[in-house]
């Protein structure tokens, strides 16, 4: 009996030692293997902490991973060590590591998922430009073309054939390319209204904003340049540096312009050959540029000797009677390349708009516009000249201002009615959206998604970043949308925020 009592205690003394020595091995195991891969992981990295450097050691580290992000020595989709790991092998603490890991996911480097880690950011779609679908029938907060029915048609009308009648034929030759010198004329005296001098010389027409862009990616952006724009930016200057091969750097944007202190980082790890902004009413943010964050923004671009492309595709419709003056006319040193569209203030196809080149640039940029369409069409240039001249434009300009106003404040009081406090924006006081940062766990792409169902169109903030980040984000735009429209759609949009933002329930299993 004692035999047997003994034996089973000896078995299952036997059994306890084994796991106790299996868990050791285990242990011991891991910890090698995770010694391995960190010692890894820093010789690919090459973190080299200075503490007696006046730069704080949570960017000094970011800018250690980012640099081996960029350079590919970190592949998209590693995982970063943990922060409790890091800050072991680096002797730091952990809320330092903590602080570059969100300073990194800030600048679009990496992401992270509670529970599972810190990951680098995956690979950019091959494809350089997405579409968002809009059918016909639904409500568009998608577009953020102007409507058609505030268009000058009969203006144009008029003008259309006194130019016919004027100038026959001639109207439909080659024209020349940097455009029709009165029109050059008029052009200057429409920019001298915003504080904008410059000789008829340095004004070229182009077919649009977009041309614009296109050009100074032509003329400055060589593969494997970089590039700086904001975070988030306009899609079509993304594409278009892009199809130039130019690495894009992101600077994130804050409510009154560029974070400087990211931008400063930034420009001690790249030269970038350009800077595209939009300093009134951003695309997507809506936000404007303080009027120090622009002078630093110049100050910056004199130091490190980079260009800033200024995109104004709308600096005039604003709402709360604030003048806000393009940057171009704060540019003392000839380092903004200006880009102005009349797309969105006028006619989206009149296909018109001009730009002024820093004057070592101008050579370029006609030579440039030339090889690409070789002019804009004389009839509108012909026609947009008689109409800028007749001043009409005032009238037009403030005729559009109280019409998207009245979009503005629907739009507004419909958020401030619908939608969860949670969702987050800012009033920007004029332009045609508004940009929202959804609760945690929704996603804009899954909100366009759900949207999409009941014939509402968003524009998810992926579309904004050359990586797919701002996912926590996405535009409303009240261009295309009635104000009808926009409480139905926001009512809607709200109902759905709800809907995804439930708890699940649980079942109890029976
Ligand atoms: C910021 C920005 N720049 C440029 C463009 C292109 O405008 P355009 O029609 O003048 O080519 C757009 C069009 O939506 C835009 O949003």
């Amino acid at each position: 009996m004692e035999t047997g009592y003994n034996k089973c205690i000896g078995t299952i003394f036997w059994i306890v030692a084994k796991f106790i020595i299996t868990l050791l091995c285990y242990t011991v195991n891991t910890y090698r293997e995770g010694m391995m891969e960190m010692n890894n992981f820093l010789r690919s990295v090459s973190i080299q902490i200075q503490r007696e450097s006046n730069e704080p050691l949570y960017t000094q580290i970011a800018s250690a991973l980012a640099e081996a992000i960029e350079s590919g020595r970190l592949a998209p989709d590693t995982r970063l060590p943990s922060i409790r790991a890091l800050a072991a092998a680096l002797e730091v603490n952990t809320v330092t590591v903590v602080t570059a890991y969100k300073n990194l996911e800030q600048q679009g480097y990496v992401w992270s998922r509670v529970g599972s880690g810190t990951f680098v950011r995956p690979a950019p779609p091959a494809e350089t430009t997405r579409q968002i679908y809009i059918p016909h029938n639904g409500i568009n907060f998608a577009s953020a073309t102007p409507t058609p029915e505030i268009f000058p048609v009969a203006d144009f009308q008029r003008l259309l054939n006194q130019v016919l009648d004027r100038d026959g034929g001639h109207a439909f030759g080659y024209q020349e390319s940097q455009g029709w010198q009165p029109l050059r004329e008029a052009m200057q005296k429409y920019l001298a209204n915003s504080g904008i001098h410059t000789p008829v010389e340095n004004i070229h027409i182009i077919s649009g904003g977009q041309q614009g862009i296109d050009l100074a990616a032509k003329i400055l952006a060589n593969p494997g340049d970089t590039i700086f724009v904001e975070g988030p930016t306009y899609h079509g200057a993304i594409a278009s540096f892009q199809s130039r091969g130019a690495r894009i750097v992101a600077i994130p944007l804050e409510k009154d312009g560029p974070n400087l202190r990211e931008l400063k980082q930034a420009l001690r790890r790249h030269k970038p050959r350009l800077f595209y902004v939009m300093p009134n009413f951003q695309n997507p943010t809506g936000y404007s540029y303080s009027t120090q964050k622009k002078q630093a923004l110049l100050d910056l671009a004199r130091e490190h000797q980079f260009i800033i492309v200024e995109d104004d595709y709308l600096s005039e419709l604003s709402f709360d009677h604030t003048s806000r003056q393009p940057l171009k006319a704060m540019d003392s040193q000839d380092q903004v390349m200006y880009i102005k569209s009349f797309s969105k203030i006028l006619m989206p196809g009149l296909r018109l708009g001009l730009t002024i080149a820093p004057a070592p640039l101008n050579h370029g940029i006609g030579a440039a516009k030339q090889f690409s369409d070789i002019s804009s069409s004389g009839l509108l240039q012909r026609t947009l000249d008689l109409y800028l001249r007749e001043q009409a434009w005032h009238q037009h300009i403030q005729a559009m201002r109280k019409f998207y106003s009245a979009r503005y404040q629907a739009a507004l009081k419909a958020l401030a009615e619908y939608l969860p406090k949670e969702v987050r924006f800012t009033a920007p006081g004029g332009g045609l959206h508004l940009w929202l940062k959804l609760p945690q766990g929704i996603s804009g792409d899954q909100l366009y998604q759900r949207c999409l169902r009941e014939n509402i169109l968003i524009t998810p903030g992926s579309f904004f970043a050359p990586s797919g980040r701002y996912d926590q984000w996405f535009r409303l735009s009240y261009a295309a949308a009635g104000e009808d429209e926009i409480f139905k759609g926001v009512e809607t949009m709200g109902r759905i925020i709800k809907e995804i933002n439930s708890p699940h329930t649980i079942q109890p299993l029976l």
